[in-house]
């Protein structure tokens, strides 16, 4: 198959793009791949909302990009800030245009939730399901283009470059080419090859490496893993984002309900076992502290009381005004027996966020020419060391708007070498492969991965547990490989295999980091650092 345009991933960043090239080129053709169903993203769970500055009168573009700053604790590119916060609000706008709703007061106003860290209340939401109202929205939009073919169930393996010419490809080959990609096609079980003349990489996180997160089974960090195996440039996946409020239920594991920051944002109190509101002890923002300052409080909580929770209390709040902002939290609470009005919500922090990923710059290109990243597998700077609650639907939309803006530029200009004859593309080499005969080779080797990351890679990290989790990964990257030579490639092989990248990536940048900065706390570190730089890969 031939396209002009190419994008993995059906989420807010991946949809926003293909909407955007398919408008401004009506002749051309843009294909999405996603990997399950059309919906199943992490957009699709985004409750709080979508930060911007709507609200002139009380509200700035200086505070956010002062809250944003403060959040990424140095780390961030301001150049960056800057263009997400002045952009953010054209693109929330064209959203609005696109169908999605966001929740209104009497007088036909905004009503602007607060999270953490945001200095004002700037938040846009549709009661707790925003993200499901704007992913809806955004396939109602794709379904009226008639340019875009939207195919689901369809894994991308692998980039295509030079390397599968013949060429050697380094990280210093100076021109790495992307030509589109290998995908296991799961409707025909082939592996079929996609020849484009751009691709956009917007296959999301990466939360499925740990064993609690907020994060659906799809966030297997694909994206990062591929362009890494491509010798593109990858950088700070170290700074992963628990959120500190996932519900607790006791003996889930894998993806968990999220109990949003504006329920904090609303009132809500966290209070330890003992009933003790204990986020004064640590920070003066209290509950609406950043996010890895309250995260950070929990776990020392819950490893002070040996406890695998805290408590959330909206007991005080207005419940009238609880059950219309959270009534997605209020029945999934109901559902488990938990009565908000009455009782606390048992919560824990889960992996929830990857602010490092693939290194783009501020129009999404990134080091591989011809491809563009955008939304959370990317790391545009604007995130630093720790984003900013609400801002990563808003990042998703801006850098969409550029890639979209550069690539369709760019189109016209791109020879791509023939996709028949003697220097094509060779058809994916699987001779000497089997079908897979235990099924347990790959499920126990994740459990371990999640483990390994969890218990020495997750909140408060150390040296020895670095190393030791490197030790681990090495092990389980040696097996897994010899399992992909000989095994027919399946979605659960393939996600393995990415996940033990994405771990030992976010390994190898947390040991580079001699110091602790936003998510990142090594207790043998616990000096900053004078020189600010990101970890590049
Ligand atoms: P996604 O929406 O995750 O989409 C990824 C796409 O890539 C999917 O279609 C998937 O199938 C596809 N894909 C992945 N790998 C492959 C492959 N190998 N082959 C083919 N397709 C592939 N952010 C906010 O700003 N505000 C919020 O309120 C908020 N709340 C959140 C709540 C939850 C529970 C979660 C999990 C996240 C939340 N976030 C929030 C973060 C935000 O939702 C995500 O960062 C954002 O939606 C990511 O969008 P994306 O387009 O980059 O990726
Ligand atoms: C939340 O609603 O608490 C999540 C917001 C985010 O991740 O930005």
């Amino acid at each position: 198959m031939q396209t002009d345009f190419l994008v993995i991933g059906s989420g807010i960043a991946g949809l926003t793009y293909a909407l955007k090239v398919a408008q401004e080129c009506p002749g051309k053709k843009v294909t999405i791949l996603t990997k399950t169903q059309s919906d199943e993203t992490n957009t699709k769970y985004a409750q709080g909302g979508i930060a911007g500055v709507m609200d002139f009168d009380n509200d700035s573009f200086s505070k956010h990009i002062e809250d944003t700053l403060v959040a990424g604790d140095g780390l961030c590119n301001k150049k960056v800030v800057e263009i997400v916060v002045k952009e953010g609000v054209d693109r929330i706008n064209e959203l609005i245009e696109w169908g999605a709703h966001f929740d209104k007061d009497p007088d036909g106003d905004y009503k602007l939730g607060k999270e953490g860290g945001h200095s004002e209340s700037r938040i846009l939401h549709h009661k707790d399901v925003t993200g499901a109202e704007m992913e809806r929205a955004l396939l109602d939009a794709i379904k009226k283009c008639k340019n875009i073919e939207l195919i689901s169930h369809c894994f991308v393996v692998d980039i295509i470059t030079q390397h599968h010419l013949g060429y050697l490809v380094t990280k210093s080959t100076p021109d790495i080419e992307c030509y589109g990609v290998y995908i296991l096609n799961l409707t025909t079980k082939k592996i079929e090859k996609i020849i484009a003349n751009i691709t956009m990489l917007a296959a999301g996180g990466n939360g499925q490496v740990y064993r609690s997160t907020t994060n659906p089974a799809i966030a297997t960090g694909d994206g990062v893993a591929m362009v890494y195996r491509a010798k593109g440039r990858i950088e700070n996946m170290e700074f992963i984002q628990f959120h500190p409020t996932a519900l607790y239920e006791p003996g889930l594991r894998g993806h968990s309900f999220l109990i949003t920051e504006a329920v904090r944002g609303d009132g809500g109190i966290l209070r330890n076992v003992n009933g003790e509101a204990f986020m004064e002890r640590y920070d003066s923002r209290k509950d609406l502290a950043p996010r890895d300052i309250v995260a950070r409080a929990i776990d020392n909580e819950m490893k002070i009381n040996g406890t695998e929770h805290v408590y959330l209390d909206c007991t005080h709040m207005d419940q009238q005004k609880f059950m219309e902002h959270f009534p997605n939290i209020h029945a999934k609470c109901l559902g488990i027996g938990i009565d908000v009005s009455k009782d606390m919500i048992p919560v824990s922090p889960a992996a929830h966020y990857s602010c490092g990923g693939v290194k783009t710059d501020e129009w999404g290109r990134t080091s591989i020419h011809n491809l563009y990243a955008a939304g959370e597998c990317a790391s545009t700077g604007l995130h630093g060391a720790n984003r900013l609650a609400s801002n990563s639907l808003l990042e998703a939309m801006v850098f969409a708007h550029r890639a979209y803006k550069d690539a369709v530029f760019n189109t016209d200009a791109r020879t791509i070498p023939p996709v028949n004859g003697e220097r094509a593309f060779p058809d994916w080499n699987a001779e000497g492969t089997t079908a897979p005969g235990e099924m347990i080779l790959i499920t126990q080797s994740l459990k371990e991965l999640k483990l390994l990351m969890s218990d020495y890679v997750g909140i408060v990290r150390n040296d020895k547990r670095l190393q030791r989790a490197n030790r681990r990964l090495d092990l389980l990257h040696e097996e897994t490989e010899q399992l992909y030579e000989k095994t027919e490639l399946s979605p659960q092989l393939c996600e393995l295999r990415n996940m033990i990248t994405v771990g030992y990536l976010i390994v190898k940048c947390a040991e580079l980091r001699k110091e602790s900065r936003g998510l990142h706390y090594n207790t043998d570190h616990l000096q900053r650092s004078k020189i600010l730089q990101n970890t590049i890969l």
